[in-house]
This record gives structure tokens, C-alpha cells and sequence, in this order.
């Protein structure tokens, strides 16, 4: 007869899933620290993104050429950078605005040469815009008849800026995007609201 012998061996870990274990509650560990100095970093700084807003503008003089839909217009747009960030300065670059009427007809380019703002700052953009013979597309050209019937023209601002600021350590780069419009009482030329008129990083 046969005795049937089984031996129960104690099952032992092998070293290897020893090994792999240990990589794993180090790497669990290691992303619990980042998460913390993140959060931490985050309620010291409090980042938030710089921003380019519209303060005031108002429309100086417009003439429009209804026959051949020319349109010539005198502006003032003053703008501003805004660095809500209270311990880091912000840089801005490649600042470019087209002030559109009818959301097609560009009647000028808004720029400015990078710049720095402080900490917890803001730095104006003052522009004076001067444009003649901007030639309205059709749509426009209605437009353009039912904004002098109303009283009410309307313009866009849409572009975008480059800015560059810190979280800490870390240096951070985001554009920021404008679109807005611009409204003006016509003749009187004064603005009525601004609402939203302040980029957007994304
Ligand atoms: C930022 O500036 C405003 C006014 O200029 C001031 O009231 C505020 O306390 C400042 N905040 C920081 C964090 O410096
Ligand atoms: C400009 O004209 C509009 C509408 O006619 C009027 O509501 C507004 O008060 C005027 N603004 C100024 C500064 O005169």
C-alpha cells in the first residue's frame, strides 16, 4: 500500500513580491508628500492667473461714408494689467488686441512691448486709436445703418497676451485671452457698461 504523503509547505513570499511591495507603499507614499507640498505650496501662494481688463474707454469721433461703407473712427481705450498675485511678479508678453467692428472688420491692432507687473499690481495700457478708411463688408455696412438709427455702435476686442509668473518654485505660462465687446453711445460717444471685459487664461 501506498501512503499518500502530502507535505504542506508553509507558502513563503518570494523576495521579489517582497521587493515589489515595498517599490509600491514608497510610491504610495512619495505622491501622499507631492499632493501635500502642492496643496501646501497652493494655500501659501494662493495663485491666480494674471489678467488684461478694459477700465474705461470711450469714442471720440466716428464718421461713416454710407455710400462706399468707409468708416473712420477716434478712440480711446485704456486698459489694464492686472498681477493678483501677492508675492510674485508677473511677466507679459506678445500683447496683441484687434479691435473688430462687426466682429470682421479689423480697424486696429492694439500692442504693447512686454512688460513686468508687480506683486499684487497693476500697470495701464493707455491707447489712443486713430483709423481711417476701414471699408465695411456688407453685413457690416447694415450694421453699421442700425448702430447710427439706435444710437448704440458696437465693437470687439479680442486677442491675447503671454504671461509668465511663479508658484513657488515652479514657473508657470499661460496665455490669456480677451473677447469682449465695446459699446458707445452715439453721438455723445460715452460707454455704457464693461462688463466681462477681462481675459481669460486657458
Ligand atoms: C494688494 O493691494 C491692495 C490695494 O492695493 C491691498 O488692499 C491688499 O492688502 C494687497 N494684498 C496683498 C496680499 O498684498
Ligand atoms: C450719452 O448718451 C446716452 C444716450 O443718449 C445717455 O444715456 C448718456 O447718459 C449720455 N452720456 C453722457 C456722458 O452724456
Amino acid at each position: 500500500m501506498i501512503k499518500q504523503q502530502r507535505i504542506l509547505k508553509p507558502r513563503r513570499t518570494k523576495p521579489l513580491v517582497w521587493v515589489f511591495a515595498s517599490v509600491c507603499a514608497a510610491l504610495a507614499l512619495a505622491v501622499v508628500v507631492a499632493g501635500a507640498a502642492v496643496i501646501s505650496v497652493y494655500l501659501a501662494y494662493r495663485p491666480k492667473a494674471p489678467v488684461v481688463r478694459v477700465v474705461s474707454t470711450h469714442l471720440d469721433h466716428l464718421a461713416y461714408d454710407q455710400q462706399e461703407g468707409l468708416l473712420d473712427v477716434l478712440l480711446t481705450v485704456d486698459m489694464e494689467a492686472a498681477n493678483p498675485n501677492g508675492r510674485t511678479a508677473a511677466a507679459f508678453s506678445a500683447a496683441e488686441f484687434d479691435l473688430l467692428f462687426a466682429r470682421t472688420t479689423t480697424i486696429a491692432r492694439l500692442r504693447a512691448d512686454a512688460f513686468e507687473v508687480p506683486k499684487n499690481g497693476t500697470l495701464p495700457l493707455h491707447y489712443v486709436v486713430a483709423s481711417s478708411g476701414a471699408k465695411l463688408e456688407e453685413g457690416g455696412m447694415e450694421k453699421m445703418q442700425v448702430g447710427l438709427r439706435r444710437g448704440l455702435i458696437e465693437l470687439s476686442l479680442r486677442g491675447r497676451a503671454r504671461t509668465r509668473w511663479r508658484v513657488g518654485l515652479l514657473p508657470v505660462k499661460l496665455w490669456t485671452h480677451l473677447d469682449c465687446e465695446l459699446h458707445y453711445f452715439f453721438p455723445n460717444g460715452s460707454s455704457p457698461d464693461l462688463k466681462d471685459c477681462t481675459s481669460k487664461s486657458h
